[in-house]
């Protein structure tokens, strides 16, 4: 993770970084930095903590210049301290280097520097990129840049300044994501888009193994070993204003609240009366009939959206399907072959372990689609085919609109690929895109009701453990409520197959320990109803979220929230936005950073 950002130009460099930052700060917010040639010094002003102490300090000392780079930083090696922030220098001071990923060689490298005299002041990886271009200079950065890559393993998105070349900027990028932004008389460097938009819409996506030299005025694109890569232009689509607040309070109610134009967005031009289309890529009917079994592979809330793509997938393709972390895939030696589909889901498209996956996959032969929200990342590269979920910037840690739109691309996909293979009736199909298209409607609904989670939320935010329990898709929502409430209102909470908690957990159940029982699904209703009673015969408070008409439910426990009506197969994009509210809602009763939890990242870009 960490975010980092260059400028190179004729304007002041330091409030550019800052503002580039700001848009960074998703990707971490242990302390950030920046670094500014002024004159013939490097300036070097960081904090630590948020980008508003950085910004406070520079109230103070103002680096003046036109060439600069700058960090936000999620700690990996060394704690959040003043030492550890980025960006780093070199002894003599001539260089600074801001990093994003890790350097995974660096202590023997530091042993090494070490016995040439070189003197350390942080505990980071990155500091030995900084000392290592100072032991290859001899008058050319480019070279010393080019020496030091070839000793150093790892991931990394480099900006490097130097204090004997003004005017020149360097970015490296290999398993980091790195972007250079076109202007007139400036360019940029930037982890992701939205911290260069203000000024352009114009990049190149850095590839690995590309080191870029700009000028004010020139960008110039080599391999590591020297030869001009010629890129496409990339024109950015959407603007600066979708990366912004609109009013709302967080970023995080934003985007729940832009989840109806998310799922028109996701279904716009893929719907075609009873049939799915897709567009976006041409998949031969030998390719599809040759996979036999789908894996599908992601973190955090990707993941969860996969456990429900199990479900839809196996249901309407007949054919097994596994579920697996990202972090756990390639470590596990997966039974991956060209009889396989990956289907590996990433709101970003740059999570590493993510990222790996899809390289083992295939490297096992497997065919690869890319479930993803950003065009141009190394997920969307490197995948075989890509279905973009459109959902627009999700800038809050905690994802929403993400995890609802990669749902509906999967029931998208599934579909697809059922009727390619003639398994799937066109009444099945009319039933779910019909569904589908009413999702809109339906989540406005939701979302009318802030009162009622408001007054839910009131009662769990004095709790230290909430359960939720359900079976089938109410299970997989059931988990991804559970991450949604524990990541950002600190509150513990564990999501359990219902059938399951007899098996353990119910010991856990006391007066003090609310429950949230999700009983939308129908095929299970009867038994998840037997499961509340386990936990109301053991004083548990419970809160049912239940399909509108529900009489039942309401007998049984203490409070009911209810989702509109809709097919039970697409219920659980629907499910899932109580969740979301409550969760929301009690972390902003507890005073809680809810767009930055403190520890996580946006965007994981280290393994
Ligand atoms: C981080 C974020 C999560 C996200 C996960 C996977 O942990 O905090 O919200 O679900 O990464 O991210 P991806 O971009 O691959 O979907």
């Amino acid at each position: 993770m960490c975010g980092i950002v260059g400028y190179v130009g004729r304007k002041e460099a330091t409030p550019i970084l800052v503002e580039g930052l700001r848009k960074l700060e998703y990707r971490g917010y242990d302390s950030a930095g920046v670094a500014v040639l002024e004159e013939d010094t490097i300036q070097i002003v960081k904090a630590v903590g948020k980008l508003s102490f950085l910004e406070n300090k520079l109230q103070k000392e103002k680096p003046t210049g036109n060439i600069g780079i700058g960090h936000t930083r999620w700690a990996t090696h060394g704690k959040p301290s003043a030492e550890n922030s980025h960006p780093h220098a070199d002894c003599s001071g001539d260089f600074a280097v801001v990093h994003n990923g890790i350097i995974e060689n660096y202590l023997e490298l530091k042993e090494w520097l070490m016995e040439q005299g070189h003197v350390f002041s942080s505990e980071t990886d990155t500091e030995v990129v900084a000392h290592l271009i100072e032991h290859y200079y001899e008058g050319d950065l480019e070279e010393a840049v080019r020496k030091t890559l070839q000793r150093i393993e790892g991931s990394y998105a480099l900006g490097i300044l130097c204090k004997k070349e003004p005017g020149k900027l360097i970015g490296v990028r290999k398993d980091s994501p790195l972007v250079v932004g076109i202007g007139e008389g400036e360019n940029f460097i930037a982890s992701d888009i939205p911290a260069i938009l203000s000024h352009t819409r114009k990049c190149y996506l850095i590839d690995d193994g590309e080191i870029c030299i700009l000028t004010p005025d020139t960008i110039k694109i080599t391999t590591i070993s020297g030869e001009i890569v010629n890129k496409e232009i990339f024109n950015v689509s959407w603007d600066a204003e979708a990366a912004e607040k609109g009013g709302f309070e967080h970023f995080m109610l934003k985007e729940i609240y832009e989840q109806p134009a998310a799922f028109r967005k996701t279904l716009s031009g893929r719907t075609a009366g009873n049939k799915v289309q897709f567009p976006d890529f041409h998949l031969p009917m030998e390719t599809v009939s040759q996979w036999k079994k789908i894996y599908i592979v992601g973190c955090g809330t990707a993941y969860h959206a996969g456990l429900v793509g199990k479900t839809v997938f196996e249901q309407l393709l007949r054919i097994p399907v596994e579920v697996d972390i990202a972090s756990e895939f390639r470590y596990r030696e997966p039974l991956v072959d060209e009889e396989t589909l990956v289907i590996v889901i990433s709101q970003s498209g740059e999570t590493a372990d993510t990222l790996a996956a899809l390289r083992e996959a295939k490297h096992k032969g497997a065919a690869v689609l890319a479930i993803t929200n950003v065009v141009g990342s190394s997920i969307s590269r490197e995948a075989d085919f890509v279905v973009y979920i459109w959902a627009g910037p999700e800038i809050a840690v905690a994802s929403t609109k993400a995890y609802t739109t990669m749902l509906v691309a999967e029931y998208l996909l599934a579909l697809y690929l059922g009727q390619l293979k003639g398994l799937v009736s066109d009444t099945l199909a009319g039933e779910i895109i019909n569904a589908l298209h009413s999702l809109p409607e339906a989540t406005d609904r939701i979302l009318k009701e802030t009162a009622k989670y408001k007054e839910v939320a009131e009662y769990f935010k004095d709790k230290h453990d909430v359960f939720f329990i359900g079976r089938g898709f109410d299970w997989a929502v059931a988990l991804e409520g559970s991450l949604k409430l524990k990541e950002i209102s600190y509150i513990h909470a564990e999501a359990y197959a219902a059938g399951e908690l007899k098996h353990g957990t119910l010991a856990l159940i006391t007066q003090e320990t609310p429950v949230i029982a999700l009983c939308v699904q129908q095929k299970t209703y009867d038994k998840t109803l037997s499961n509340i009673k386990e936990v109301k015969a053991r004083d548990a408070q419970v809160l049912a979220i239940a399909v509108e008409g529900d009489t039942e439910v309401g007998k049984y426990v203490d409070d009911v929230i209810t989702i509109p009506e809709i097919n039970n197969f697409v219920a659980p994009v629907l499910t899932v936005i109580p969740l979301q509210l409550i969760a929301y809602y009690a972390a902003v009763a507890r005073g809680c950073n809810v767009d930055q939890p403190r520890n996580l990242a946006k965007s994981v870009t280290v393994e």
